[in-house]
């Protein structure tokens, strides 16, 4: 799928499916988002579906990645997106969100959903701004006690 991109400000990325050499790049980049996955489970989620654990390259370094999976109701879920701190405010974001919403229309899912913690007020706009609303609340959601709002959006 290896795609090439430029964001809305400017940055050239390559899109292109996740491989394993590239777990250690993706817990580096997990690790200072403070997202709680491990590499195990990483490698999991791409055993189950390849297709759907994307990653962001820039000059050959992996700078961002996105992992859907899909739920028991057969819908799209993001389980997780982030990008290295050094990186963020350019456009990444975006362009990884857009690259998984075509891999699940590819796939003709419906709907995608998400949980996004009460505090990240960063990671709320850009999934507004990408068309998600809010449709639930989960208390206590993450392991330090702090709420998850639900968000979903039709594909
Ligand atoms: C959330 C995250 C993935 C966004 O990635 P990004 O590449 O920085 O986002 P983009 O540059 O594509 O910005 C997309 C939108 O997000 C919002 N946004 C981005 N940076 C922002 C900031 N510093 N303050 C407020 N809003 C911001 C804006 O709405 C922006 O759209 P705009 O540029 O049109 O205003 C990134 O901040 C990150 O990795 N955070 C840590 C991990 C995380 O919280 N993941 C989400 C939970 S799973």
């Amino acid at each position: 799928m290896d795609v090439v991109v430029s964001t809305a400000k400017g940055i050239t990325i390559k899109l292109r499916h996740f491989e394993k050499p590239d777990i250690r790049r993706v817990m580096e980049i997990e690790d200072e988002s403070f997202l709680d996955g491990d590499a195990a489970l990483y490698l999991e989620l791409y055993e189950e579906w390849p297709g759907g654990f994307l990653v962001a390259e820039n000059e050959g370094k992996v700078i961002g990645f996105v992992v859907l999976v899909l739920t028991p109701e057969g819908d799209g879920r993001v389980f997780a997106i982030a990008v290295d701190s050094r990186y963020r405010g350019v456009g990444v974001g975006k362009v990884l969100l857009k690259a998984a919403f075509n891999t699940l229309r590819k796939r003709k899912i419906g709907f995608v959903r998400l949980e996004v913690r009460v505090s990240n007020h960063v990671a709320h706009r850009l999934y507004r701004s990408m068309g998600f609303m809010e449709f639930g609340f989960i208390p206590f959601y993450y392991k330090d006690g702090e709420g998850a709002i639900m968000m979903r959006k039709v594909m």
